[in-house]
């Protein structure tokens, strides 16, 4: 349904197939830092494959919710429910959360984060679950605006797997 605000028509999607095409351009607007570049490398046959075989864009557990200023993607969120074996039936982890410079401060994830919670209340789920670096103080102040609490210090560990093995 379209939302206003700050006079702008915003209108927030789940992308699907349908959306894809469009929606990755603002994905490579995130990677490069340039609008409207060559989005090819989303159409690569090994990824779409990865897609149909986890059905990321046709998922029950994966989201992707992204906000249209007047028909142009400027901000997404994504989220994926990762089930705990126990009463607690499980958290959604939100994954990424971005909103395009020159659309920030204009409560774009604002409304990303609502239509994110609301979805996790939908699912009678027991936490949204996030991860934001120390230094990233309008993340952490965004987060704590949200009602998120900060919950100790942790160190964010990853295993980097080496390319086409
Ligand atoms: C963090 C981010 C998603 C906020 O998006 P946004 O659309 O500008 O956020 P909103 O307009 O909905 O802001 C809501 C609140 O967040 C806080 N906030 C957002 N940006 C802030 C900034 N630069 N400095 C301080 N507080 C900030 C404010 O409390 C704000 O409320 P206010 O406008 O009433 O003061 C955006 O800055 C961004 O994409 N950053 C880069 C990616 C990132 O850090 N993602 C989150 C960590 S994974």
């Amino acid at each position: 349904m379209p939302t206003s605000t700050l006079g702008k028509n915003i209108d927030l999607i789940r992308v699907g197939q349908a959306e894809y095409d469009d929606f990755c351009a603002l994905l490579e607007w995130r990677r490069t830092g340039v609008e409207n570049g060559d989005t090819a490398r989303y159409m690569a046959e090994e990824t779409q494959n990865f897609f149909t075989a986890y059905s990321v864009l046709d998922s029950d557990t994966f989201f992707i919710f992204a906000a249209k200023v007047d028909g142009r993607f400027v901000g997404y969120a994504t989220a994926v429910i990762i089930p705990k074996p126990d009463p607690r039936r499980g958290i959604l982890y939100v994954d990424e959360l971005w909103v395009a410079e020159p659309y920030r401060l204009g409560g774009i994830a604002t409304l990303l984060m609502r239509e994110t919670l609301t979805l996790a209340r939908k699912l009678d789920l027991w936490r949204v679950r996030l991860y934001v670096g120390m230094d990233n103080l309008a993340g952490r102040n965004y987060y704590r605006k949200m009602g998120f609490a900060e919950k100790g210090d942790a160190v964010w560990c990853e295993y980097e797997l080496p390319e086409g093995q």
